[in-house]
């Protein structure tokens, strides 16, 4: 049985098991515990000589190196309080509890501030990239005490997936700063979904194209500038066979996205904050229309779409779906950044965003070519208010949003629902326009409201005894 080990996993699932081989490939010993004992079973079978579980948390805290390392890999709330709870009796001051869940950011507040009162330190830690990025290299997003850090720091750097020879892991910054930093790259992950499943749309009830052609066009994105994961993924899934059929996986699929709710606090803490991410709302409320299946059967029954055929240049607004889909996918960067530059401010986190950008370019969910531009973005300019004014950035913006005009153009034309596209589209005028038509809103909160207003032409607050009707 393996003693002095230099990390404690909690939850051996597929998510726990594989992180554990992960860290064991880079010499590390890790010690395992679960409350189930086949999941013990299985990892104690793993050929790793440098792993061994444990069917207790009294054992588990036993076989580790002092101060303690404890990372948990549980569902977050209720059973991260639990695990907190079974383990805070077994360590001694200085250790440090690691939660690698998808935990609400204010459930890490909480909990640091809980385990504080002994002693302990807690860091909330996102890890993106699925059961195979456990297993050969995530994207790792720690906060919390930096001193704590640094002693997992070898491990984690180790484990974590590399770009040019750089881990996709650094301290982010104090308390919840992680766990937030991963919220937002889900809201991310929810737009750039959206826009995707919309391109597909497009093309196939507009354009017709069979899943072979889709399959073919993403694959060919992938090797250009839209190289992403989720393009890759993409082209994968529409040459996928179903095993039961003999239909493409894809078309035996049902059209209800479910959530765990990631992105949804996102734009939920983004409203608190006053930053506008109207892609990232789009994505949230699109999964829940698609949820709605019966509702919208029944409206389909009520207003029959009337889908008009594609009579344009096919070739031509494949390039532009391509374009377009791009110059989205940077917009909904834009907004998970402005979130970040604000909550940074709110929270006082001092999130440095090209530290953001440069761990999300491998092993995550988002990672995308583009992030090499946005990380390099950061580089230049660490206080860009808006990643879109970047001059590079705004140069690829300038080429690209006809192409997202002609898509939503298209797309609306036909009846076809492009409302990430769309929003997208709008997100971006506002934000060049100058002049919005808010004076209105103004006037209209002075009129029925006394709310009053400000002019443009002197300081203070006005109200106006309106004129009636
Ligand atoms: C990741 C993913 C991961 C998980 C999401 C799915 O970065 O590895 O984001 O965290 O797959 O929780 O989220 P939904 O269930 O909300 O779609």
């Amino acid at each position: 049985m393996i003693s002095n080990a230099d990390i404690g996993l909690v939850g051996l699932g597929v998510m726990g098991r594989n992180m554990a081989l992960n860290f064991a490939d880079h010499g590390y010993v890790v010690a395992g515990y679960d409350t189930d004992s086949e999941k013990v079973d299985t990892f104690n079978k793993a050929s790793e000589k440098n792993v061994g579980g444990f069917g207790s948390m009294k054992e588990l805290a036993a076989a580790l190196k002092k101060p303690r390392s404890l990372m948990m890999l549980v569902p977050a709330g209720k059973p991260v309080d639990a695990v907190i709870e079974e383990a805070v009796p077994y360590m001694d001051r200085g250790d440090l509890i690691i939660d690698a869940g998808n935990s609400h950011y204010t459930d890490t507040e909480r909990r640091i501030d809980k385990v504080a009162e002994k002693g302990l330190h807690f860091m909330g830690m996102g890890v993106s990239g699925g059961e195979k990025g456990a297993r050969y290299g995530p994207s790792m997003m720690p906060g919390g005490n930096e001193e704590a850090y640094e002693r997992v720091k070898p491990l984690f750097e180790a484990a974590a997936a590399h770009v040019n020879g750089e881990p996709c892991v650094v301290y982010l910054g104090k308390r919840s700063a992680g766990h937030y930093v991963k919220m937002v790259h889900n809201g991310i992950e929810y737009a750039v979904m959206q826009l995707i499943a919309e391109t597909y749309d497009l093309m196939k009830r507009l354009l017709g194209l069979d899943n072979d052609r889709v399959h073919e066009i993403f694959g060919q994105w992938n090797r250009e500038e839209l190289a992403a994961y989720l393009i890759e993924i993409t082209s994968a899934i529409f040459s996928q066979p179903d095993e039961e059929s003999s239909n493409r996986l894809i078309d035996v699929i049902a059209d209800e996205a479910k959530q765990k709710g990631t992105g949804m606090w996102t734009c939920q803490d983004a409203m608190d904050l006053q930053v506008p991410v109207p892609t990232l709302d789009m994505a949230v409320a699109m999964r829940n229309l698609s949820a709605l299946k019966k509702l919208r059967e029944a409206g389909q029954k009520r207003f029959p779409a009337s889908t008009r055929a594609f009579g344009g240049n096919r070739e031509g607004f494949i390039q532009d779906l391509k374009y377009g889909l791009y110059a989205c996918m940077i917009l909904s960067y834009a907004q998970g950044m402005a979130v970040l530059s604000s909550a940074s401010r709110t929270y006082k986190y001092n999130l440095r965003l090209q530290d953001v950008a440069r761990i999300w370019r491998g092993g995550c969910i988002i990672r995308a070519a583009i992030l090499d531009d946005i990380s390099e973005a950061y580089t230049r300019q660490p206080d860009l208010d808006m990643l879109i004014f970047d001059d590079k950035l705004r140069e690829v913006l300038d080429r690209h949003m006809p192409s997202v005009r002609k898509v939503v153009e298209t797309g609306i034309g036909a009846g076809i629902p492009i409302p990430a596209f769309a929003t997208s589209l709008a997100y971006f005028d506002g934000l060049r326009s100058a002049w919005l038509p808010a004076n209105l809103i103004q006037a209209q909160r002075d009129y029925f409201g006394s709310h009053t207003y400000e002019r443009i032409d002197r300081k203070g607050t006005f109200h106006t005894n309106w004129n009636e009707g």
